[in-house]
C-alpha cells in the first residue's frame, strides 16, 4: 500500500468534525488529492449499518451486536474504499476509525480491548493509521465550552460519566502508542488549533 491513512478521533463536543472539515479544505487549497470518509458509514452498505446503530429506537441492541456492527461497517469500508485508494497511492482521511471502537465499545461499554482487537482484526486487514489526530478536551471542559446543557445535546449531564470513560479510554490508547497519536489541545481559537493540526500532519502527508 502506497498511500497514507490519517484518522481523526475525539469525544462528543471536542470539535473533531469542525477540524476534519477545516483540514480537508486546507488539502483542497493546496491541491493535494485525498479521499475523505466517515465512520460508521462511507459506503452504501456501511451507511445502512450506521442508521441501524444510531437509530434511537434500537435501544434493545446488545453491546456485542453494536460492536460487531461497527466492525461490519468498517469491513465494508476497508474493502470497498480504503484499500483501493491506498493501493493507488492516495491520502485517506477518516473521521473516526478503530480507536473509536476501543474507546466507546472496549472501554466505555466495558467489552475490553482484546475483544475489540479480535473482531476488528477481521475487519481492518492490517490497515493501521499512519497518524491519528486526537482532540484532547475532557468531557467536562467540552460541556463547559458549550455554555451549559441543551436538551438535544448528547453531552448533557446524564451522559457525562459515559463520556468520561470514553475519554479515559482514549488516554490509555495514547499512552500505549504515543508515536502514532498527534494529541492536540483544542481549547484555544479554532484557527490556532487548525494550524497545530496542519503543522503536525505536514511530515505525515509529504
Ligand atoms: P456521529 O454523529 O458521527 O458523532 P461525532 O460527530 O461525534 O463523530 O456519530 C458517531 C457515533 O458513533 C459517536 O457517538 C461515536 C460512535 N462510534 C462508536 O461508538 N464506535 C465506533 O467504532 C465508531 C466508528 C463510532
Amino acid at each position: 500500500m502506497k498511500g497514507k491513512l490519517i484518522t481523526f478521533e475525539g469525544g462528543e463536543g471536542s470539535g473533531k468534525s469542525t477540524h476534519v472539515k477545516l483540514y480537508t479544505e486546507y488539502l483542497d487549497k493546496k491541491g493535494i488529492d485525498y479521499l475523505f470518509l466517515r465512520e460508521p458509514g462511507g459506503t452504501n452498505i456501511s451507511e445502512k449499518i450506521r442508521s441501524l446503530i444510531l437509530d434511537v429506537k434500537n435501544n434493545e441492541m446488545s453491546d456485542h451486536a453494536e460492536a460487531l456492527l461497527y466492525a461490519s461497517a468498517r469491513a465494508q469500508l476497508i474493502t470497498e474504499k480504503v484499500i483501493p485508494a491506498l493501493d493507488s497511492g492516495k491520502l485517506v482521511i477518516i473521521d473516526r476509525y478503530i480507536d473509536s471502537s476501543f474507546a466507546y465499545q472496549g472501554y466505555a461499554r466495558g467489552l475490553g480491548v482484546d475483544y475489540i482487537k479480535k473482531i476488528n482484526s477481521f475487519a481492518i486487514e492490517n490497515c493501521k493509521p499512519d497518524a491519528t489526530v486526537f482532540l484532547n478536551i475532557s468531557p467536562a471542559q467540552a460541556f463547559e465550552r458549550k455554555g451549559g446543557a441543551d436538551k438535544d445535546d448528547r453531552l448533557e449531564l446524564s451522559g457525562i460519566e459515559f463520556h468520561q470513560k470514553v475519554y479515559d479510554g482514549y488516554i490509555k490508547l495514547i499512552e500505549e502508542e504515543p508515536e502514532r497519536f498527534i494529541v492536540v489541545d483544542p481549547s484555544g481559537t479554532k484557527e490556532s488549533t487548525h494550524e497545530k493540526i496542519v503543522n503536525a500532519l505536514e511530515k505525515v502527508i509529504r
